[in-house]
């Protein structure tokens, strides 16, 4: 983010008290509640901890320690303990909300399900037994690569039945991108489908699968194809079967398969700062306490909510509030198979109405969208059984945080912006909505039980209001990850390394304000947040070298009003530069070979090509130089340390 954008934050000093009509029905519903809590987990962290444990997961096996820290950073949770997520999710709801709807399914065509707490376990027995009839047993990676419907809740949570380690590749990454997580990951089995809908096409899932199996997964034995589109897709006789097929003869019961706390229950891969994405890999009872006790406090979750996040399963959102955190809190969620701009930007409004939606949780960039097609369209809809919103993914402006309130909370509803990260497993900074007034554009104050602070270079807290620094977290949590996978050195040095093995290093700067709330500045590290997706820079670098014409690139953010950050390639070719540095047909060549490398949210928005990148005189790319270009401002640093200082004109796109 720019220095201006963050002036322009700071001076915002608008404060929303919660609305007492909200506050009065809250879990937590004054200042004095949360502090009381807060209080307890400062006093005894670990026991405060532990005392959630027992109240909120059913255990098998009750644990002894709540918190082993002898092999710091390498923490673990709740030892000795032993249950399963998915018991915890589906079975022990259906004494009391067998009956009751857990998933309202949407299809981007209109197309809607209801399925109940009952059905759903039987279909998660099912789909377990059918995995342990395709060899699959406990510590197994099985990657899922599917669109967004019940059956990809369905594939999770009946890995986490058997104890398999489910690793959910976005279905928008490529058969390349598949492949490395695959790969990484050593999965034996790939459950995916033909094809989904979103945005009024069929995304060509089975053909991306059979692409990256061709291009060598060795480890993958079995495939499971469930059908969505019903279009024609390869079926490889002994490796490929249908979801249909592979249930046909399961009994709706599967004992589950007890495991310890501390056993993986997925990983989730993520850009960092290298060019290889890295395999968060995440526990089963910390990560799922994580997501519970943030249902119940962020999103204030009760029996008579519909609770819908509009993120996919493949983040971590669609992980800890879609896959996990509803189901354990038994709570009626929707889910949406396809585009909010189809048929209109009204989708997300008609949705929430038809469904009469109380809680709704989404990302700046789709409010920024959305707020794009004006006023009357949400106006259209009946909006009043909204009574929460929130969001995630990136710092939200303030205009989009007013109107996310005026227009769509209709001044009623507070918001909820939420900070956290795929490592995190769950919410740690956010309001608590009955209890911190928010205020537009800040995550405010962190939860009961997370020591976040911000520190300066020696690792000392900054007391001083809206001096920036480092986003740290001074104790361990629950729902942390506790390694990346097949890396754990990587692990180590990325997030434990900078303050001697003190703190963890979220990768984030931030200021605090006057009032102690938390307000997000943006990555420290070379990773982008495009559309409230991560990206290493070094990820798209790569892609693009691997291109036969390009023989060097360097990659940085732009400041983009609807994506929050668009990716700006600078690129030196073999060969000659294009006349006046511009060729259409090979920037789009090159914006579809990255496509085809990572994804099409990899793609740069803009590429410009030079003779050469500038460099100092030691060979370092002068990153920040190239960032300034990119967002067009006026170059104030000094370049005379500039090996090539005569190619400024060319990175302009003067020459
Ligand atoms: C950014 C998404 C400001 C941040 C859950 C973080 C945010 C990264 C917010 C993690 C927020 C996420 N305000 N920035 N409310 N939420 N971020 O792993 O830079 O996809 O480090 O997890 O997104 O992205 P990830």
């Amino acid at each position: 983010m720019s220095n201006d954008k963050i002036d322009s934050i700071l001076q915002e000093n608008r404060q929303f008290a919660p609305p007492p009509d909200f506050a009065r029905h809250a879990r937590i519903p004054t200042a004095q509640a949360l502090s009381a809590l807060s209080e307890r987990a400062a006093a005894d962290h670990s026991g405060f901890w532990a005392e959630l444990a027992r109240r909120e997961l059913t255990w098998h096996t009750p644990f002894q320690t709540a918190l082993d820290s002898s092999e710091a950073p390498s923490f673990r949770w709740f030892k000795e303990g032993r249950l399963n997520v998915s018991y915890n999710c589906l079975d022990r709801q259906l004494a009391q909300h067998g009956d009751k709807t857990a998933i309202v399914f949407e299809g981007e065509k209109g197309d809607t399900r209801r399925i109940s707490y009952a059905e759903l376990h039987q279909d998660v027995c099912r789909f377990a037994n059918a995995l342990k009839a395709q060899g699959a047993k406990q510590g197994d990676r099985v990657v899922i690569y599917m669109p967004m419907i019940p059956e990809a809740v369905v594939a999770m949570q009946a890995c986490a039945r058997i104890g398999a380690i489910h690793s959910v590749v976005f279905g928008g990454f490529s058969a390349e991108s598949l492949k490395d997580r695959i790969n990484d990951a050593g999965a034996t089995l790939l459950i995916t489908a033909d094809g989904g809908h979103r945005g009024g096409k069929i995304v060509e899932l089975k053909a991306a699968a059979d692409k990256a199996l061709d291009h060598g997964c060795p480890s993958i034995k079995n495939v499971i194809v469930f059908k969505r589109t019903a279009h024609a897709v390869n079926m490889k006789a002994g490796r490929d079967i249908w979801w249909s097929d592979a249930i046909a003869q399961q009994a709706a019961q599967c004992e589950p398969v007890w495991v310890e706390s501390e056993h993986p229950l997925f990983l989730l891969y993520t850009s960092g700062s290298t060019g290889k994405p890295k395999g968060i890999q995440h526990s089963s009872a910390g990560y799922l306490l994580g997501a519970i006790v943030t249902m119940q406090w962020v999103f204030d979750i009760g029996d008579d909510d519909v609770f819908w996040c509009t993120a996919d399963v493949g983040w971590i959102t669609g992980h800890s509030y879609v896959a996990y955190g509803p189901l354990a809190c038994g709570a009626t969620m929707v889910i949406y198979e396809g585009a909010p701009t189809v048929p209109d930007s009204g989708r997300f409004w008609k949705l929430c109405q038809d469904h009469k939606v109380t809680i709704f949780y989404t990302a700046p960039t789709a409010i920024r969208a959305l707020m794009k097609g004006g006023d009357d369209i949400p106006a259209k809809y009946d909006l009043s059984s909204l009574r929460l919103l929130g969001t995630v993914g990136e710092p939200i402006n303030p205009e989009a945080w007013m109107w996310y309130h005026r227009v769509i909370g209709r001044e009623r509803c507070p918001i909820v912006d939420t900070w956290w990260q795929t490592e995190t497993g769950a919410h740690m900074i956010a309001p608590i909505p009955g209890a911190v007034p928010t205020k537009p554009g800040s995550c405010t104050l962190p939860l009961p039980g997370i020591a976040a602070d911000v520190v300066d270079e020696q690792g000392k807290s900054i007391t001083a209001a809206d001096k920036g620094g480092y986003l740290v977290i001074k104790q361990p949590w629950p729902s942390m990850l506790r390694t990346i996978w097949g890396d754990h050195e990587r692990y180590v040095q990325t997030y434990w390394g900078k303050f001697g093995g003190k703190y963890y290093l979220a990768g984030d700067s931030a200021r605090r304000d006057k009032d102690g709330y938390f307000w997000i500045m943006g990555r420290i590290d070379d990773v982008l947040n495009v559309s409230g997706h991560r990206l290493g820079t070094m990820e798209v670098e790569s892609a693009l070298v691997a291109h036969p014409r390009v023989a060097e690139a360097a990659v940085v953010g732009r400041p983009d009003e609807l994506k929050g950050e668009a990716i700006f390639a600078y690129v030196v070719l073999r060969g000659e530069r294009p006349a006046g540095g511009v060729d259409t047909a090979l920037t789009s060549e090159l914006r579809q070979w990255v496509a085809e490398q990572i994804g099409p949210i990899a793609k740069p928005d803009d590429i410009r090509y030079a003779d050469n990148l500038p460099k100092t005189r030691s060979g370092k790319i002068m990153r920040r130089l190239l960032r300034t270009i990119a967002a067009g401002e006026e170059i104030t640093q000094d370049t005379s340390t500039l090996e090539n200082e005569a190619i400024l004109l060319q990175l302009q796109g003067k020459q």
